[in-house]
């Protein structure tokens, strides 16, 4: 079987927010310990929207940091940026020929992003699901924490595995390098591993603070919508003071949050920040207003955030040192992924 392995990634498009931490970094730093783990600043992903080239570089460094500042270890595990190792995008081109397009056209992040004027979205951003196929495959990784808005992607990722497995798996065979993997009842033999979302917790989709419909994301034009990671104290509270909410007070179970999408996005958001379900934060706050409530939420949000923002900024400030954790993540991230390379060209016949 395959040996377990995590890959998980963050655009280094700005605005990093407690959806990115809750829904993936923090739950990265907890894997870091039962798993080995490799992190990734996916800026090949972030130029489908072809940021400033400038702003890229200053982005790439703000997310490592912010990765470094949340407690991920650099020398246990691998932290770099994507652009670095050319094999995720050689075997994304691989995988542009695996994947149908009938698959990528079912997406609804590229719905999404690319909105009314599909036209004129880049064919980057309608193909961001093979490059990410790509990023998690190259390393034979299989498990990836990521928010419930990666499922999708996810599912498309373990078809091209199948798929590929599939179409070559007479190859595989003769050359010897299929891996033995449970399907369902079956054993089958196959290159790549079906890798699996860990999409799990309270925080899985945190929504955002004016609009208990939408997930927060980097993208919302409005500021009040998320809290950024690099907020100061007095911004989060003032955030968290200003979020939507319905004028009932919380409810006495957490059947009631039901139908409540601001009360139950507050919540969770609580839930994940203090490391436990709503059924706690239901047990000590239900029947409670939210004026009581929301500056509970806020000083727990500041405690929590405030030491990781100062620490980002630490580290931020030192460039040198950010870009030499990039470069060793690198170069040990391109020896694994050309290990893997070395067998798809012989496989595919290259
Ligand atoms: P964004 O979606 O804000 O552009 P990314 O695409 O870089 O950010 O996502 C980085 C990680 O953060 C992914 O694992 C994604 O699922 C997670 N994530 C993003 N937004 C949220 C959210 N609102 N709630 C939970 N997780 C999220
Ligand atoms: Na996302």
């Amino acid at each position: 079987t395959f040996k377990p392995l995590v890959f998980s990634g963050v655009q280094p498009t700005g605005n990093l927010h407690l959806g990115n931490y809750l829904g993936a970094i923090k739950r990265w730093v907890d894997l870091q310990d039962s798993h080995d783990c490799i992190y990734c600043v996916v800026d090949m992903h972030a130029l489908t929207v072809m940021p400033d080239p400038a702003d890229l570089m200053v982005s790439t460094r703000e997310v490592t940091a912010a990765f470094l500042a949340a407690g991920i270890d650099p020398k246990k595990h691998i932290v770099f940026n994507q652009s670095r190792v050319r094999q995720h995008a050689e075997l994304a081109w691989v995988f542009n020929c695996i994947a149908r397009m009938g698959w990528l056209n079912r997406m609804t992040q590229f719905k999404d992003k690319a909105g009314k004027d599909r036209e004129n979205a880049s064919a980057g951003l309608f193909v961001y699901p093979s490059l990410m196929a790509a990023d998690i495959l190259v390393y034979r990784a299989t498990h990836v924490p990521v928010g419930e808005d990666q499922k999708q992607h996810l599912e498309l990722t373990r078809d091209v595995a199948q798929k590929f497995n599939n179409d070559y798996s007479d190859r595989i065979a003769s050359l010897g390098v299929g891996v033995e993997m449970a399907v369902g009842d079956e054993t089958v033999s196959g290159f790549f591993p079906l890798a699996e979302p860990l999409i799990g917790g309270p925080a899985t989709r945190i929504m955002s603070l004016r609009d208990g419909t939408k997930k927060m994301s980097k993208s919302d034009p409005s500021d009040l919508s998320r809290i950024n990671l690099v907020d100061d104290a007095d911004t989060i509270a003032k955030k968290i003071r200003k979020a939507k909410t319905d004028p009932e007070a919380l409810p006495s179970d957490v059947a009631g949050l039901a139908n409540r999408p601001e009360a139950d996005n507050l919540v969770g958001i609580f839930a994940a920040l203090s490391g436990t379900d709503r059924e706690t934060v239901i047990r000590d706050f239900g029947g409670r207003q939210f004026s009581d409530f929301k500056p509970a939420l806020a000083d727990l949000a500041v405690a929590r955030l405030s030491p990781i923002t100062d620490e980002m900024r630490r580290i931020s400030a030192d460039e040198a040192y950010v870009d030499a954790v990039l470069k060793d993540g690198g170069e040990r991230a391109g020896v694994l992924a050309e290990e893997t390379m070395r067998h798809v060209r012989d496989i595919i016949g290259f």
